[in-house]
């Protein structure tokens, strides 16, 4: 039987490089569970339930991949689970300090829990959420970088950010 991973992340929003590393992983491991922190400090755009409702759409055709959202830390949401697995991808060099420092904080926290990296393929590397967001307030198409149901809530997030500029 293959073991049981946790992707994290705070998926402001999903993008297609998010979504290609939960396609990797749910081939290794027969059940991924893709954890959506709250992450308040980062203020995010999209509300914890949205971006809930958009992992679960964009991976609802994944076998043995869940849908939860945890707050407080990420090992103790893992041991409550009983998973020793967190998973995280890596696009380029640039990602590599920011993740080395957290799976070495986490590895304190609970050595026994283990951090596991998959690449993103070379398609995905350059996109990010904080691009995404950026390119949809400046009216730009992110058709390429997103799975379809986040475009659509991206678009609505615009027309609203539009209507709200006009009023204001
Ligand atoms: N493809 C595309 N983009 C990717 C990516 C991939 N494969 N992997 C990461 N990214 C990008 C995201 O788009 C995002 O970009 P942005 O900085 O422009 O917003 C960034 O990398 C990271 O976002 P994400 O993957 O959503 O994760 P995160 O870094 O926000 O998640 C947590 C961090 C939630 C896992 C971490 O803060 C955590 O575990 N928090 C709980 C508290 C805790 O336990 N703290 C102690 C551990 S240090």
């Amino acid at each position: 039987m293959k073991p049981s991973a946790i992707y994290p992340g705070t998926f402001d929003p999903m993008t297609l490089g998010h979504l290609d590393i939960v396609r990797r992983a749910s081939e290794v491991f027969d059940r991924l569970v893709v954890a959506v922190a709250e992450t308040p400090r980062k203020q995010p755009w999209f509300s914890l339930e949205e971006r809930i409702a958009m992992v679960a759409e964009a991976t609802s055709d994944l076998p043995g991949v869940e849908i939860t959202s945890f707050h407080g830390l990420l090992v103790d949401f893992a041991r409550a689970q009983g998973i020793r697995a967190l998973v995280r991808g890596l696009r380029a060099f640039s990602d590599f300090e920011y993740e080395f420092q957290m799976a070495l904080s986490n590895r304190k926290l609970a050595p026994d829990i283990e951090t596991v990296f998959l690449m993103t393929s070379d398609t995905f590397s350059y996109i990010s959420s904080s691009v995404v967001k950026e390119i949809t307030s400046l009216g730009g198409n992110t058709v390429d970088l997103v799975p379809p149901c986040v475009q659509t809530m991206l678009s609505e997030k615009h027309k609203r950010q539009d209507r709200e500029a006009t009023e204001s």
